[in-house]
This record gives structure tokens, C-alpha cells and sequence, in this order.
């Protein structure tokens, strides 16, 4: 049986702007497991970045952590994270136990601070001798396909897709189990996105890193890499399903328009994996009632609008939140 490595369970993070809320992770319940990848997709604006920071615990205003309950597995010994200070998370886990590459992260790092500076920094903070971690970094760096005397230079000497690499090898100097990573190839040509993926699995493959949660708005992406896709849409998850099974049978109809749309013979679409559902999201202010597809969904019913549908398991491993399938159970 594979273990769990982080377990979020209803999981609510809003944005509290004076007297609203943006219910942008509304209710998410997953399980990380060992040794896996999972891809987590869905059009822009639906939470995917916010649902990394909650379940990294970086939880800053206006965000607020509503409701719900974050596990982090360490050594087989379950922490609740989520009853923890973000502070208290970042000192005792961030780095060591599970690290992010945060959306635009490259274009993050500051343009007159050495790249080295970024590995004393990390030294510092974890108390570990400055010179055991340079050489530690310079090991990765060459991991990750770098000449390790790029750190002793600054960022913007450094090329997209060398940066990202740079990042991936400062995220992952600690070897954490889980890397979570936001978009990491999206600001990246089609020959550095290939790059940085088999640089990404290779740390996998190595035991660098035991499990990635990837989030990107490109199936072509999660295609390549993941076991399992997550899919969410406004702030839920609406089918969570092992990678094969979902590319031959997508069961939530948002799910199907998604997959459908990479599938399209249109190159241009096909080539970037753009998304295309007819409408848009909606508002995560004052979201539809009931199924929050239900505006654009080519199946709706009348219970659609008045009831919410639960994620619920119909096959093994395959969870989906529509009452088409209410009445399939394994
Ligand atoms: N700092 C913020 N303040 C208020 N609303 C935000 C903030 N960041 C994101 N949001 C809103 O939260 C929702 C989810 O955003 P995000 O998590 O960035 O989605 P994604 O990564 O899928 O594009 C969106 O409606 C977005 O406008
Ligand atoms: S619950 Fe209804 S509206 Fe929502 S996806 Fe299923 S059929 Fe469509
Ligand atoms: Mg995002």
C-alpha cells in the first residue's frame, strides 16, 4: 500500500477583502501519496495557486485558512500543520520536508543578489555550515544541468530556462519529500519546458524529491509526468482520477471539455493547450449555487442548480463531483 504524504481534508482558504470573501479553495479534500506525481489543472482563476500556498501553509493576508485540516507526514508521524503558525511550518518543515517553486518564481529572483547568496540564505536559516550546503548546491547544480559557477553569478546573467533550473535546484537543495511546483514551465519556450521536465523527473528518479504536485493550466504537461490528475474548477475539485484513466474516459463534463480541447485538431489550441469551454469562470465572490458548472455545463439538470454534487469515489481511484454519476458506486 503506497503511505500518504500530505492529506488535506475540507479544506476553505479565503480572501478577505473588507467585507467579502474570495472563496478561491472552497472545501478541497486530497491525498498526496509517496512516490507520485500529480498534476493539478484547471482554467486560470479557479485556486490553483492558492491551494499550493495553503497546502504549503504560506498563508498571508488577505488570505485566511478558513476551515479544514492539512497532514503533513514525516517519518511515518502525522503533524497537522494547519493547527501550526505559518511561521512554525517554515521552520520546522519548509525546505525539509516539502518545498515550493512558486508561479513566476524565476522572474522572482532578485537581479543584483548572487545566486549563492540564496543558498547562504538557506545555510542560515536551517543552521547548516555555509560551505557543506555550497557544495551541496554545486552537486545540484550540476544535477539539474548547470556549470556550478552560475552561482557565483547574478540572475540576470542567466537565461529562462537556466533560472527555472536554478530554482529547481534551490527548491530542492534540502531533498524534501514533497515539491510543490506552480506553473514552473509556463514562462518557458517548448525546448526549456522539455528540459526543465526531465531535469524535474530525473530528481524524482534519483530520490531527490519522492513526490511533485504539479499545477498548470497545459494537460499536454501533466500528460508527460503525472499518475494522477486533479481537476478544479472554481475553487473545488471536480475529478480527481489515475492519469490513463482519465485521458481515455473523462467523467465530470468541465473535465471533458478540458481534455476534449487539447484533443482538437485546430494545431494552434492543440500545440498550447488552451483551454476551451464555452464561457467563463465564474465569480468566486458570489459563486453559482449548487453545481458551480452549472451555467456552462451541457448537462445540466435541475437538481444542478439547487444542490451541490460531492466528490465522491465511483471507481477505485477515480472520485468525481456530478450527479450524473449519483448513482455509480464501486
Ligand atoms: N491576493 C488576492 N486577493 C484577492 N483575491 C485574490 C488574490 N489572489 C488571487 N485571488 C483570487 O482568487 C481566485 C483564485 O486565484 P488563483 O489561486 O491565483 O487561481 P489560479 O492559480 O488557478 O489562476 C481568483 O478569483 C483570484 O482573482
Ligand atoms: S452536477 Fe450537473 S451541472 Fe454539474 S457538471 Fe454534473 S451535470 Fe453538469
Ligand atoms: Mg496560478
Amino acid at each position: 500500500m503506497k503511505q500518504i504524504l500530505l492529506e488535506a481534508e475540507d479544506v476553505k482558504a479565503y480572501y478577505k477583502l473588507g467585507r467579502i470573501f474570495v472563496k478561491a479553495v472552497d472545501g478541497v479534500t486530497l491525498e498526496i501519496f509517496e512516490d507520485e506525481v500529480v498534476g493539478v489543472v484547471g482554467e486560470s482563476g479557479c485556486g490553483k495557486t492558492t491551494l499550493s500556498n495553503v497546502l504549503f501553509m504560506n498563508v498571508l493576508k488577505p488570505l485566511i485558512l478558513i476551515g479544514g485540516r492539512i497532514v503533513l507526514k514525516v517519518n511515518g508521524v502525522p503533524n497537522e500543520i494547519s493547527s501550526l503558525t505559518r511561521d512554525e511550518v517554515k521552520k520546522r518543515f519548509w525546505g525539509k520536508e516539502i518545498s515550493i517553486i512558486p508561479q513566476s518564481a524565476m522572474n522572482a529572483l532578485m537581479p543584483t543578489i548572487k545566486i549563492e547568496s540564496y543558498i547562504k540564505h538557506l545555510a542560515e536559516s536551517h543552521r547548516i555550515p555555509e560551505k557543506q550546503l555550497l557544495s551541496k548546491a554545486r552537486e545540484r547544480f550540476q544535477e539539474v544541468g548547470l556549470d556550478p559557477v552560475w552561482l557565483k553569478r547574478y540572475p540576470f546573467e542567466l537565461s529562462g530556462g537556466m533560472k527555472q533550473r536554478a530554482v529547481i535546484a534551490i527548491a530542492t537543495i534540502l531533498n524534501p519529500k514533497l515539491l510543490i511546483a506552480d506553473e514552473p514551465t509556463s514562462a518557458l519556450d517548448v525546448v526549456n519546458q522539455k528540459v526543465f521536465l526531465k531535469v524535474l523527473m530525473k530528481l524524482k528518479r534519483h530520490n531527490v524529491i519522492k513526490s511533485i504536485l504539479f499545477i498548470t493550466h497545459d494537460i499536454a504537461t501533466v500528460r508527460q509526468i503525472a499518475d494522477r490528475m486533479i481537476i478544479m474548477y472554481a475553487g473545488k475539485i471536480v475529478e480527481i482520477s489515475p492519469i490513463e484513466k482519465i485521458l481515455e474516459r473523462p467523467l465530470h463534463p468541465y473535465s471533458q471539455g478540458l481534455l476534449n480541447s487539447v484533443l482538437t485538431p485546430e494545431p494552434e489550441v492543440k500545440k498550447r493547450g488552451i483551454v476551451v469551454v464555452p464561457g467563463t469562470p465564474p465569480n468566486l465572490i458570489d459563486p453559482p449555487s449548487g453545481c458551480r458548472f452549472h451555467p456552462r455545463c451541457v448537462h445540466v439538470m435541475k437538481i444542478c442548480e439547487k444542490e451541490e454534487p460531492i466528490l465522491k469515489e465511483i471507481e477505485p481511484g477515480r472520485k468525481v463531483a456530478c450527479f450524473l454519476y449519483a448513482e455509480e458506486r464501486t
